[in-house]
Order: structure tokens, then sequence, then C-alpha cells
């Protein structure tokens, strides 16, 4: 079972920081995730809607100019990092799971991983493109259909994991609020994996590893716990 660095090693350094990448790196995470905003025409990588809880900044993300966010502090003197200073910082250390949180950031995003693809040093495989906004992955889907994507949801549908199938994911992200044997069952008869947000304590870790997923998010990359 994958353990993917959520928010890089977001329970020991700033999430969504470089430092949070780096120390997910230390730690030997094959995975990263992160989430991504388009900002005046820049990626930025940042979770909420608003920059309160993780930034000494107040209001929207999106009602400030570049500017005032790059000038932000993000945690221990950490700013909010551009996606490409992520992927750089990363190279070819780790793969990287893209979650896209706000509206136009599918072609952008598309684009990058083809730049990387076509310059030889990374595959298709190494990236993983997510979203809630199924609009967005049925983008990715038609413009970048080389691209994998990871269809994210909190709860169980009726129809188990067709949505996913629609979308041609490889991977139906759950919540570990909603998981259940049904739905991994269903995911992996439609051949995707499932992978589970957001795994800390090592009990869950353990009883995710015993459902038989095929990976798990957490604040703590480190916490590889093989089920007793
Ligand atoms: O992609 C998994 C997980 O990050 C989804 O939820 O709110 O942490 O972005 P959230
Ligand atoms: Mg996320």
């Amino acid at each position: 079972m994958k353990i993917i660095a959520h928010r890089g090693a977001s329970g020991y350094a700033p999430e969504n920081t470089l430092k949070a990448f780096g120390k997910a790196l230390d730690l030997g995470a094959s995975w990263i995730e992160l989430d991504v905003y388009r900002i005046e025409n820049e990626l930025l990588v940042f979770h909420d809607e608003r920059l309160e809880r993780t930034t000494n900044g107040g209001g929207y993300l999106w009602d400030h100019p570049l500017g005032y966010l790059r000038g932000l502090d993000a945690g221990e003197g950490e700013k909010i990092p551009f996606l490409e200073e992520v992927m750089e910082l990363v190279g070819e250390k780790a793969c990287i799971n893209i979650e896209l949180k706000g509206p136009f950031t599918a072609g952008k995003v598309g684009r990058m991983i083809e730049a990387l693809v076509e310059g030889g040093t990374r595959d298709y495989h190494h990236f993983l493109v997510s979203s809630f906004n199924h609009h967005l992955l049925r983008e990715m889907q038609t413009r970048f259909p080389r691209i994998p994507r990871g269809a994210l949801i909190c709860g169980i549908p009726l129809d188990y994991c067709e949505f996913a199938e629609q979308l041609g994911a490889s991977a139906v992200n759950l919540s570990l609020d909603f998981i259940d044997a049904d739905i991994v069952a269903d995911a992996h008869s439609r051949g995707m994996e499932v992978l589970v947000y957001t795994a800390n304590h090592p009990e869950d870790i353990r009883r995710m590893a015993r459902l038989g997923v095929d990976g798990v998010f957490s604040d703590f990359p480190d916490r590889n716990i093989p089920a007793p």
C-alpha cells in the first residue's frame, strides 16, 4: 500500500510549502499530493479558499493580486509556492498527484505535464490529476487523455464507481469517513485503484491496509505501518 504525502509531509512542516515537499522527499515518500488554484495565469499550490488558516493574510485567495499572495508567510517563513517550483524540487525523486481545486486549472496543469513528458525525464504514470470537480476531470480526459486521472468523492454513490469509469479514471479517491468493502470491490472490479484520504492515525492506516486499498494520503508519509 502506497503512502502519499498529503500536502507534502504536512504533519511535520507547513502544508503545501516547499519545506513540506522537501520533508516528504527526505522521508522517502514515493508520492506527493498537492492542491492548485490558478491566479493571474499562474498555478499556486494552496488548499483553502481563504487565507486565514495557513497564512498571515486574510480574505479569499482569488480576491488578491499575485504579488500580495507571494508576499505572505505560509508558515515558518515559507511562501505559497508555484507549481513549477514544486515540480523542480521534486524532479524525478517522486510521483505527483495534482488536485485541481480552482477553475481554469486543467489546461495549464495538462500542458505542464505534457511538457515534462516530452522532455523525456518523466512519464505519464508519474502523475495523477485529481479533483472533486468532475467537469475539470472531463476536460482533462478530452484534452490530455494520456494523463492519469483520479476521481475524488466524499461518500458512496448508488452506482458505486460508475462515475469514475465514465471519466476513464485510473483511481477513485475516497474519504476515510465513508469507505467500505463494497466500494473497494467495485473499484477493483472496474480495474481502478482505491486511494483514501486522509489516514493519519496508525489504526486507520492499518485498517485501510486490511481493507486492501492501494494507497492512503497521509500527513505523516513515514507512517507506513504494516497490517498485523
Ligand atoms: O486528494 C486527497 C485529498 O487531498 C482531498 O481532500 O481537502 O485534503 O484536498 P483535501
Ligand atoms: Mg488535496
